[in-house]
């Protein structure tokens, strides 16, 4: 866990335009200062991720929020004190203060409190925004820990904070309230319910990408190939691509009978299920197999993110 000494010196190191990596619920970030054009250049750089898709700017306090929109509307606010500190990320119209090299060019900004004792005391320390994608290279499956973002980044971060395993697993529900009506960019740890009754009505889910850039179907894809089945047909297919000459390997939740195979099991109840999910398929991918065969979890709450995560991981490769 981190000490004093640690949070110091990496307040001091994004006070200079350095870059740390924090612990949040969800992943780890990889941050810069978002008022140092420099900073915001070097973490795409070092993630290899084009200028376009947008950073989140993480602050410490909800009320932060004021400082960085042009507008923080009545859903915003709701929104906001419901779930901040919190796996929920807002797009808002920007203000002046943010940086357009931080929003890609465009004229919104999303904002984020996260909710993690380590990045909270980073964030209130250092006072201002720190601007951070998720602490992996562009395309790779999320880091959950400090250990993950080692062997993602190496010596290209000045320092990472460990603030041991992410609670959450997946990454933020992006919601975006900067037009008239809520619209939800990427699943994540909040749910759509519980964002529903919050506003007290339906919001549309647009998943596509195309309002949050950096959601290729391919992402979040480990190496090998990987494939979504149901439980019964588990073994049967397992067994027939090994007759084939594949290499099997399996992610499956507890219960469902895997015997003979190569697996990785995790919690069947979704929270448990995502909490585990980046983790196995990291160790799924160094067992050097040709296809990781997925037992998904229920499409309820969170496991609707998980499910979301597993089909851009099966998504064909190679396209953008
Ligand atoms: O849980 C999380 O959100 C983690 C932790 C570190 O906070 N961060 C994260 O960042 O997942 P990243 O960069 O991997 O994903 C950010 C997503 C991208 O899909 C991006 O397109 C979207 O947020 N995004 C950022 N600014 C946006 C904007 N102005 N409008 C629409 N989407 C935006
Ligand atoms: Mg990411």
């Amino acid at each position: 866990m981190t000490t004093d000494p640690e949070l110091e010196r990496a307040v001091r190191i994004l006070r200079a335009g350095g870059l740390v990596a924090f612990p949040t619920e969800t992943v780890y970030g990889l941050g810069g200062d978002a008022e140092n054009p420099a900073a915001v250049q070097r973490i795409f750089q070092v993630k290899g991720r084009p200028t376009s898709h947008p950073l989140i700017v993480h602050v410490g306090d909800p009320l932060a929020l004021s400082a960085f929109a042009r507008e923080v509307p009545g859903s915003a606010a709701r929104l906001s004190r419901a779930f901040w500190p919190g796996p929920l990320t807002l797009v808002v119209r920007k203000g002046p203060r943010v940086s357009p090299l931080v929003t890609g060019g465009r004229d919104t900004v999303a904002v984020r409190v996260p909710q993690h004792p380590v990045a909270l005391a980073l964030l209130r320390t250092f006072g201002g925004a720190v601007a951070a994608p998720s602490a992996n290279r562009f395309g790779c499956v999320s880091p959950t820990t400090a250990a993950h973002v080692q062997a993602d980044l190496g010596s290209d971060v000045d320092c990472v904070l460990d603030g041991g395993a992410a609670n959450v697993g997946v990454e933020s529900t992006i919601v975006d309230v900067s037009g008239e009506h809520a619209r939800v960019l990427r699943l994540g740890g909040v749910s759509i319910e519980a964002i529903e009754r919050t506003l007290d009505g339906p919001v549309t889910v647009e998943l596509d990408g195309s309002d949050a850039p950096g959601q290729l179907p391919s992402h979040y894809a480990p190496r090998a190939r990987v494939t979504i089945v149901n439980a019964a047909e588990l073994l049967t297919n397992a067994e027939h691509l090994r007759t084939r000459g594949e290499r099997v390997a399996a992610l499956v939740p507890a219960g469902v009978p895997s015997a003979g195979l190569d697996v990785e099991v995790v919690p069947s109840e979704p929270e448990g299920y995502a909490r585990a999910l980046y983790a196995a398929l990291r160790r799924l991918d160094q067992r050097n197999a040709d296809v990781i065969l997925v037992v998904p979890p229920d499409e309820r709450g969170i496991g609707r993110a998980v499910v979301d995560r597993l089909r851009r991981a099966a998504a064909p490769r190679n396209q953008s």
